[in-house]
């Protein structure tokens, strides 16, 4: 099976539970629910993928841990509702369709983010209903979800995403910032999996190396394809980047410099799957994300 395949698979296991996480229609008189809907369609679902494989990787059946990647998805859907506002990136496309502020409305738009962030750690809690899994790991996960998204992780990226905007900036704090506002939910997803399924210590530090650096390969890409990539494949606008002057390697290296970097991590992704139980998914992920296109 491809990595799309395998893509394809998680994504026909998430989309049904995340439609069955969210209220019924009828249930809550309000537009907020088509609003989460809208926000949750049309992902790669690469961060579920990340937290079902590695859980597979340390032994559980992928499906055991649903709750907690449904809720990771659910953060990561509710980070771009909230990263399209006209306030932050002020983007009118997401999934080839419209902006989750412009189908519906900013305060729409900003409350069903909110609901889904304050859902995805319902989701994670909910894990502890499945019989196999001990609640401290499931504690363990909630933890690290608030240490790895809040004020010293995505949200301080995504503070200083904006903070940086029109403004020079180092490589180092450009590295920074991609650490933060998307490596870190990355390394969370891959690392919830692991803990649910009891992964050593030593193998919870190596997939982390791993998932940091096929996340910060994952921000050059996407920043590479906000200058190479089309809209008809990426579902968003190209070269909102520049013209939004925000902080990227293409804009602060050059094209040919941004895809060395992201050359030299996705070789450091490489060398630490090595040491992962099946590595060959590991390995497939980094080619995967080379070569995206969307
Ligand atoms: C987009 O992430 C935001 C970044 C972190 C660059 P994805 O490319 O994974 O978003 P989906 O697949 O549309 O959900
Ligand atoms: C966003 O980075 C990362 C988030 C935490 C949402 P970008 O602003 O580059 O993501 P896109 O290009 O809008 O998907
Ligand atoms: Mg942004
Ligand atoms: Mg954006
Ligand atoms: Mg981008």
């Amino acid at each position: 099976m491809t990595l799309e395949q395998r893509l394809a698979v998680c994504r026909e296991r998430v989309d049904p539970a995340l439609e069955r996480f969210l209220p019924a229609d009828g249930e809550v008189p309000t537009r907020l629910v088509a609003a989460m809907r809208h926000a949750l369609s049309g992902g790669k679902r690469l961060r579920p993928f990340l937290c079902m494989e590695a859980a597979r990787a340390f032994g559980l059946r992928p499906e055991t841990v649903l709750p907690t990647a449904c809720g990771l998805e659910m953060l990561h859907c509710a980070t771009l509702v909230h990263d399209d506002m006209p306030c932050v990136d002020d983007s009118d496309l997401r999934h080839g369709r419209a902006a989750c502020h412009v189908e519906f409305d900013e305060a729409t738009a900003l409350l069903a983010g909110d609901a889904l962030i304050i859902g995805a750690f319902e989701c994670l809690t909910r894990q502890a209903e499945e019989p196999d899994i001990a609640p401290e790991r499931v504690l363990r996960c909630v933890r690290e979800l608030a240490e790895y998204t809040g004020v010293r992780g995505l949200v301080v990226g995504e503070a200083l995403d904006i903070e940086t905007e029109g403004r020079p900036c180092t490589e180092s704090e450009l590295e920074f910032i991609h650490l933060n506002k998307t490596a870190k939910l990355i390394i969370c997803s891959s690392r919830s999996g692991a803990v649910l399924a009891g992964a050593p210590d030593d193998q919870l530090a190596r997939l982390s190396e791993y998932a940091e650096a096929l996340g910060l390969l994952f921000q050059i890409t996407d920043d590479l394809l906000d200058v190479d990539g089309d809209t008809a494949s990426t579902g968003k606008p190209v070269g909102a980047d520049a013209a939004a002057g925000k902080a990227t390697y293409p804009g602060l290296l050059g094209l040919a410099a941004a895809r060395e970097r992201a050359e030299l991590f996705g070789a450091r992704a490489l060398q630490s799957a090595k040491g992962l139980p099946n590595r060959e998914v590991w390995e497939a992920l980094v080619e995967f994300v080379v070569k995206r296109r969307h």
